[in-house]
């Protein structure tokens, strides 16, 4: 699958290596990235982040989101309360293949403390290189978006 157009990105101050690191691996596979910060290793409230990234994907300025803090614990609670995010927290590269090809996922969260660099990224390029397989996962996605409606 080509690597879609443009993405974004943000973290919070325990995030900033792994988030340095997905920027130079999103440049390197030819990705616009939108890097929304922070751009300091000052202490920052990760929902500031996560919202920021979000109302790009929802706004369609960005195709997909990646959010990192110290677990990926807060940023995917904050992702998931907004309106059209469907965001995956993931710590293995089939969690990442899955989040796409089943639950059409366009924000990953990711826990620079839990998974370190190394890992992130495989789990970053797991997640860039599937696609949404569609059939029976749409209903459910749609689903989904019924549950996102009614909230
Ligand atoms: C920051 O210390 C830490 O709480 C944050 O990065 C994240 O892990 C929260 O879920």
């Amino acid at each position: 699958m080509p690597a879609p157009l443009r993405i974004a990105i943000g973290s919070d101050h325990a995030g900033l290596l792994l988030r340095a690191e997905i920027y130079r691996t999103l440049l390197a596979r030819g990705v616009e990235v939108n890097d929304l910060g922070p751009f300091s290793s000052e202490s920052v409230d990760y929902p500031d982040y996560a919202a920021k990234v979000c109302d790009e994907v929802v706004g369609g300025r960005a195709s997909l989101g990646v959010l990192v803090c110290g677990t990926g614990l807060g940023m995917s609670i904050a992702a998931n309360k907004r309106h059209g995010i469907r965001a995956v927290l993931c710590h293995t590269e089939f969690e990442a293949r899955m989040g796409r090809a089943h639950n059409d996922a366009n924000v990953l969260c990711l826990g620079e403390r839990v998974v370190g660099l190394g890992v992130g990224i495989s789990i970053l390029n797991a997640f860039l290189d599937s696609a949404f397989e569609g059939g029976r996962h749409q209903r459910r996605v749609d689903k989904l978006a019924a549950l996102d409606a009614a909230r």
